[in-house]
């Protein structure tokens, strides 16, 4: 249980007129990595931002950009991410027929692979894939909105995952994404994700407050009252 925990706060939270600024603020936090939630309108239910986008913010900071594709086909838009300067992509199984294939276009165009699971996705999906990939994304909510509330029965899904993993031998990273806040943070590292993705519990009372956010998910802790 002494693996470092990872903070990847989720842009999807931030204020999108200056994402540069925030994502730089983010940064000199503490964050790990940076969380970019692309939603395209019927793979989740809601719009939100692409590899312009990516591009954009890639010369504010340093820290890997881990971007969530809540997106549907994948494949065609793979070389648009790794180009704008994406270091992780983690696609949802469902988006197409070939989850084994989009993972693989990923690798070769460099970047880290990440295979997500809905909810409701059983966990032998990731389980074929295990050789290609990086990451597994447990998600905690359905994915599509940010502020959404832990699911707690994924906690017993995050441990079959953690020991899918471990009896793997692979390294691979096991990020959670959803409703995480220092209490469920709490859960999720007790049950092996070693990687918390959260957009509300970061970026909550402006820039002053993000590296105290950061380091009460790190420490999985509740906020002081006020
Ligand atoms: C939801 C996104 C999340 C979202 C999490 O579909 O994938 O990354 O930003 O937001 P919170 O942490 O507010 O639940
Ligand atoms: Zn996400």
């Amino acid at each position: 249980m002494s693996r470092p925990t990872l903070i990847a706060p989720s842009l999807l939270s931030a204020d999108f007129a200056r994402l540069g600024e925030e994502a730089q603020a983010m940064q000199a936090a503490g964050a790990d990595w940076l969380h970019f939630d692309v939603m395209d309108g019927h793979f989740v239910p809601n719009l939100t931002l692409g590899p312009m986008a990516v591009k954009a913010l890639r010369s504010w900071v340093q820290i890997p950009l881990d971007v969530h594709l809540m997106m549907a086909p994948v494949d065609p838009f793979v070389a648009e991410f790794a180009a704008a300067g994406a270091d992780r992509l983690t696609f949802h199984p469902e988006a197409g027929p070939h989850p084994h294939r989009t993972a693989q276009l990923i690798r070769s165009h460099g970047m880290r692979v990440g295979i997500a699971l809905n909810p409701g996705t059983p966990i032998a999906v990731a389980e074929e894939l295990l050789d290609g990939v990086d990451l597994i994304l447990a998600m905690t909510v359905n994915p599509g909105f940010g502020g959404q509330a832990f699911i707690e029965q994924m906690v017993n899904k995050i441990g079959r995952l953690r020991r899918l993993i471990d009896v793997s031998g692979h390294p691979i990273h096991l990020q959670v994404d959803g409703g995480i806040n220092p209490q469920t943070a709490a859960l999720a590292t007790a049950a092996g994700a070693d990687v918390l993705v959260a957009g509300t519990a970061c970026f909550s009372g402006g820039a002053q407050a993000y590296a105290a956010n950061i380091d009460r998910l790190r420490a999985g802790s509740p906020a002081p009252s006020a």
